[in-house]
C-alpha cells in the first residue's frame, strides 16, 4: 500500500479528488490533510470517511514541525497539494493569510518532502494543483499556455504564481520530482457559497439581490470540477516530471450571460415565473483589480494524456443547481455563523 498525502481534501475540488482516488485506486493509503478553514468541511466527503483506504488529519500546512512529523510517520510516496486560501475577495480584505498559507504552507510541505525523501526521489511526486489567474488578464483575444509569462494581479494570484515558482525551482535545484497544473473556473457541488455560481444559486433560491460585480462584462471558462478531478488523476499519474499541464473547458462566458442563464434555469426549475429572477440582478462595485478575462488553451494535456471534458456546461449546470436545490442542509450549515458576517462585510460596503 502506498501512502498518498492529498492536502485540502475537505474543500471543493479536494472533496472531488478524494472521493475519485480511494474509489478508484484500492492499494492508496489516501491521507486527506485539512486544516478546516471556513471553506473546509467534513461533510463534503462523509460517504467515503469510513472506507479502510482513507484517513483524515486535521493540521495546518503552516505548522511546519507538524507537517515534519506527518511525513515521518506516513512516508508519503506522493503528494497532491490543494490546500489553500482559494477566494480572491477574502484575498483583497486579508492578503496575509494568502501568504502564510499558500506561499509558506507549500514550502513547509516540499521542505518535509525533501527531508524524508533524501534526495533519493524514484518513484516519487509532488504534484502542486494551481490556477490559471496566475497568468494574469487577456484582452479580448488569446489564450494561455504553458509558457505564458505569468503576471498575477490579486494577492491569491501572486501568493498561487509564487507557490509555482517556488516548486518549479525545487525541481530544477534539487531534482524534486514535481508537478503543475493550472486549471480555469471550477463549478459543480460543494462549492463554498462565496464563489459566483454556488452564491448566485443561493441568493435566487431566497430572493435575494445577486451582487454583479462591475458591468457584468468580465468572463471566465468554466470546468466542471469532477473533470478537473479526472484530470489531476491522470497527470499525477501519466504527466510527465518537471511539466505543466494547462486544464480549462474550452468554456467562456461573459459574467452576466452566466448569471442570466442561471436565472432562467432556477425559475423554471421553481416553477416561478419567467424573468422573476433576473429582477433580483443588482450592479455593485467592481472588484478591485479585477481580471478581464480567462481563457485556457488545453491542448497539451488533450494531446499527451487523453484527457477531455466530459460534459457540457448545460447539462453539468443543470445537474449542478439540481444538487442545491436538493441539499438544502448542506446549505444552511456552511452560510450559518462566521459566513453571514463575511458576506454582511463583503457586499455592505459598496
Ligand atoms: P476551497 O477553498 O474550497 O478549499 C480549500 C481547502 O484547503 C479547505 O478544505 C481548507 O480547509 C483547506 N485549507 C486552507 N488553508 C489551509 C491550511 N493552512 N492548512 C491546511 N488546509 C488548509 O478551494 P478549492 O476551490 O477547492 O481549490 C483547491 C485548490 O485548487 C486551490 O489550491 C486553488 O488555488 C486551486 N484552484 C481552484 C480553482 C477553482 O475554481 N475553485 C481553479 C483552479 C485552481
Ligand atoms: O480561474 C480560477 C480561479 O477561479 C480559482 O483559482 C479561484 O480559486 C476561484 O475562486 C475562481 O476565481 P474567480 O475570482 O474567477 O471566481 P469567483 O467565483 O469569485 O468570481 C467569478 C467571476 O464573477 C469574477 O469575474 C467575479 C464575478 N463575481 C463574483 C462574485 C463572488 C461577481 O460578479 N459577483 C460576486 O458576488
Amino acid at each position: 500500500m502506498k501512502n498518498i498525502l492529498i492536502t485540502g481534501g475537505s474543500g471543493f475540488i479536494g472533496s472531488h479528488l478524494v472521493r475519485l482516488m480511494v474509489n478508484k485506486y484500492p492499494n492508496y493509503n489516501i491521507v486527506n490533510l485539512d486544516k478546516l478553514t471556513y471553506a473546509g468541511n467534513p461533510e463534503n466527503i462523509k460517504d467515503i470517511e469510513n472506507a479502510p483506504n482513507y484517513k483524515f488529519v486535521q493540521a495546518d500546512i503552516v505548522d511546519k514541525d507538524v507537517i515534519s512529523d506527518l511525513f515521518n510517520e506516513y512516508k508519503f510516496a506522493g503528494v497532491i497539494h490543494l490546500a489553500a486560501e482559494s477566494h480572491v475577495d477574502r484575498s483583497i480584505s486579508n492578503p496575509t493569510e494568502f501568504i502564510m498559507t499558500n506561499v509558506v504552507g507549500t514550502l513547509n510541505l516540499l521542505n518535509a518532502a525533501r527531508e524524508i525523501w533524501k534526495d533519493d526521489f524514484s518513484d516519487k511526486i509532488f504534484y502542486h494543483v494551481s490556477t490559471d489567474e496566475v497568468y494574469g488578464s487577456l484582452g479580448d483575444k488569446g489564450f494561455f499556455y504553458e509558457d505564458t509569462a505569468y503576471d498575477p494581479r490579486s494577492p491569491y494570484s501572486a501568493s498561487k504564481a509564487s507557490s509555482d515558482h517556488i516548486v518549479r525551482a525545487y525541481y530544477h535545484t534539487f531534482g524534486m520530482p514535481i508537478k503543475i497544473s493550472n486549471c480555469s473556473n471550477n463549478y459543480g457541488s460543494h462549492q463554498f457559497p462565496e464563489k459566483l455560481i454556488p452564491l448566485m444559486i443561493h441568493n435566487i433560491k431566497n430572493n435575494k439581490p445577486l451582487p454583479v460585480y462591475g458591468e457584468g462584462l468580465n468572463i471566465r471558462d468554466w470546468l466542471w470540477v469532477a473533470d478537473h478531478a479526472r484530470a489531476i488523476d491522470d497527470i499525477f499519474h501519466k504527466g510527465k516530471v518537471g511539466e505543466t499541464y494547462n486544464i480549462g473547458g474550452h468554456n467562456e462566458w461573459k459574467n452576466i450571460d452566466l448569471v442570466h442563464l442561471l436565472c432562467d434555469t432556477m425559475d423554471e426549475k421553481l416553477g416561478r415565473e419567467k424573468g422573476a429572477a433576473r429582477q433580483l440582478i443588482t450592479y455593485v462595485k467592481d472588484r478591485a483589480g479585477h481580471d478581464m478575462r480567462y481563457a485556457i488553451d488545453a491542448t497539451k494535456i488533450k494531446e499527451e494524456l487523453g484527457w477531455v471534458p466530459s460534459v457540457t456546461f448545460e447539462e453539468g449546470l443543470s445537474k449542478t443547481v439540481d444538487w442545491y436545490l436538493e441539499n438544502e442542509q448542506w446549505l444552511d450549515n456552511v452560510t450559518s455563523g462566521n459566513y453571514r458576517s463575511y458576506y454582511e462585510n463583503q457586499y455592505n460596503k459598496r
